[in-house]
């Protein structure tokens, strides 16, 4: 969500803390600030709105000094002002903050009464002020912190400078991450590896209710008794080139481009080419015996969970439950013994659906991961890690991360079926040819791209535009309505194409594109039928098929993109991509930011 960096170091820190900012801009990007300690005073500098605004205002009035911490705020608390940005100070300190404190509105009435002036908006500031009382009472910045966090309810990853020690930082971490990076007689404090990508590859990652004292020498970390522990020392393996556009003009365009190399890379671990056969990366993990699966996630990772429903259901003949994470938990979901719960999610750390997982963990369901950060959160708390190799997505909009997931979960549901007698040898091995296929057919897919760029600007003046699929293909009507209106903000909606006429059929006119996802196949004649309900009505149609498909329909469209002819189980991940090129051109037509689209943030780290 927010991003943090801390720095203590033996040369000036000023334009690195921005350079980490500009890093993790992804997380969020509504204001910045950075504050440096120096001559026994904060000095702090905030601006709203991008990492730009903020560079000016340090260009106007430098921040010097070789200690200092910076954000970069996703709004939760208090509009995105110059005010609210972090970091909050006192007189005797400043902090970042990433995650909620729940309990602000006590402890600031509490804190209020007993004399502390609020200048925020936010709930971030109440821990300034709890730290702060702390030291006026002379406590020092360890003392300090063992009295006040105690008191925080919510979820924090908290880097925090002390006026009159100029050479230490604190962090400290519940339920968002924070890690700690050595250097060479520097030490750092990020929210995320890649933050720190270009200073250190060594890193260690805080366990929940961990905190750090770092300083020039290295990192003392105190476990949630306070009890001073070891943690191990990785290589973050973060590269700062993963996190560059090339030659590429938005990150968008480059992960899109991506996919057929990140899906190849992905099934290497589940795919054995030798013998044609399907295998987890935990092959002692037995899963014969599963009864149920529930399958939980938030936005284009529910899309992927979808998919999956009617694999794992065609395939294994599993029954399936599937509910977006914000829901799942207070529906007082019945998770009987012997259940799957899995959990889709490209960050791992999105709070409604780790909040879901500990759900299923307290209720004894076996927990199954899919998750890009192999680090985060959700992988550490998983039975059964299953991770996708998409690397560091830093476009808001999902894309790679979605084909991977696609890729996992195909194969998941291809061991699922060979495990309960579903599938023999051959079949299996035909599967296995199948997703094969797949990256040579995701480039086929984006041989499309200036085709689909070519007609951007038919779908760039609309209001409204809705997208029909059916079976596996009605997910991807869903995930393509979900990229249009993300990056272009026009109004779009995916719909199971047979369920048009019970009402949404009402928008239809001229004005309105309709884009149809139709592979040929047994469903095809039927969402055929579905079109022409639309075209009756004067609705414009882009019809998304094989050359089957479009001999068949293609006429009297508004226009057609062409897709290879493949075998359904992979369809929905070469489908994909024509929908997120229409998005990403039609946004690019709009002139928007694509990047970094007005009100988001990736990775939403907060209920
Ligand atoms: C849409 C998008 C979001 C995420 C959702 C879940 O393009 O990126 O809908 O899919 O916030 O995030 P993860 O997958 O990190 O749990």
């Amino acid at each position: 969500m927010c991003g943090i960096i801390g720095i203590v170091g033996k040369e000036q820190v000023a334009d690195r803390l921005v350079d980490g900012l500009r890093r993790m801009e992804y997380r969020g990007y509504d204001s910045a600030g950075v504050c440096t300690v120096a001559d026994g005073q904060l000095i702090r500098r905030r601006a709203p709105g991008k990492l730009a605004n903020l560079v000016v205002e340090l260009e106007r009035s430098p921040a010097p000094g070789t200690t200092g911490i910076a954000h970069t705020r996703w709004a939760t608390h208090g509009a995105p002002t110059a005010a609210n940005a972090h970091p909050h100070a006192t007189d005797h300190l400043a902090l970042v903050h990433n995650g909620i404190i729940e309990n602000f509105r006590s402890l600031r009435e509490a804190l209020t009464a007993r004399g502390s002036k609020f200048e925020s908006d936010t709930d971030t500031e109440v821990v300034a002020h709890l730290l702060s009382e702390q030291v006026a009472r002379g406590l020092s910045p360890e003392e300090a912190v063992k009295a006040a966090i105690p008191q925080l309810r919510g979820a924090f990853a908290l880097a925090i400078a002390f006026r009159e020690h100029p050479d230490m930082l604190i962090g400290a971490r519940l339920g968002s991450p924070l890690v700690v990076g050595y250097g060479d007689s520097e030490t750092y404090l990020g929210s995320d590896a890649l933050a720190l990508a270009p200073l250190t590859q060594r890193i260690t990652y805080l366990d929940e209710g961990d905190w750090v004292v770092i300083t020039r020498d290295g990192a003392k970390i105190y476990d949630k008794d306070n009890t001073p522990v070891e943690r191990e020392i990785v290589a973050s393996g973060a590269s700062a080139a993963a996190i560059e556009k090339g030659n590429y003009r938005h990150f968008m365009q480059k992960e899109i481009f991506e996919q057929p190399t990140v899906v190849a890379q992905t099934l290497r671990s589940y795919v054995r080419q030798v013998d044609q056969t399907v295998a987890l990366p935990q092959f002692d993990f037995d899963l014969s015996s599963i009864s149920r699966v529930t399958i939980v996630a938030c936005g284009t990772s529910f899309y992927a969970g979808m998919v999956a429903k009617y694999w794992f259901e065609q395939f294994a003949r599993l029954p399936v439950d599937i509910d977006v994470a914000s829901e799942f938990r207070y529906r007082d979901p019945v998770l009987e013994p012997g259940g799957l719960a899995l959990f889709i999610s490209q960050s791992g750390e999105t709070a409604d659906t780790l909040a879901a997982l500990r759900h299923c963990k307290a209720a004894g369901q076996t927990i199954a991961v899919v998750v890009n950060v192999p680090t985060s959160s959700m992988a550490r708390e998983a039975d059964l890690l299953l991770p996708t190799h998409a690397g560091p997505e830093i476009g808001v909009a999902s894309t790679k991360a979605f084909t991977c997931q696609l890729a996992v979960l195909a194969a998941l549901a291809a061991h699922l079926a060979v495990k309960r007698g579903r599938l023999d040898r051959a079949e299996e091995a035909d599967i296995v040819e199948q997703l094969l296929e797949v990256p040579a057919c995701l480039n086929a897919a984006l041989a499309h791209d200036s085709e689909i760029a070519a007609m951007a600007h038919l779908i760039a003046p609309a209001r409204d535009v809705l997208y029909l699929g059916r079976g596996q293909d009605y997910p991807l009507a869903l995930e393509g309505a979900l990229k249009l209106k993300e990056i272009s903000y026009i109004h779009a909606e995916g719909y199971a194409a047979g369920e048009m006429k019970h009402g949404p059929i009402a928008l239809i006119d001229e004005a309105v594109p309709v884009i149809v996802l139709a592979p040929s196949g047994p469903l095809f004649e039927k969402t055929v039928s579905n079109m022409q309900e639309v075209r009756a009505r004067g609705g414009k149609i882009v019809l998304i098929s094989d050359r089957e498909g479009l001999a068949e329909a293609g006429e009297g469209c508004l226009a057609t993109i062409e897709m290879p002819k493949v075998h359904p189980l992979i369809s929905p991940l070469v489908y994909a991509v024509p929908v997120q090129l229409l998005a990403y051109h039609v946004a690019c037509a709009k002139g928007t930011d694509v990047d970094q689209p007005r009100n988001l943030a990736k990775s939403v780290t907060v209920e």
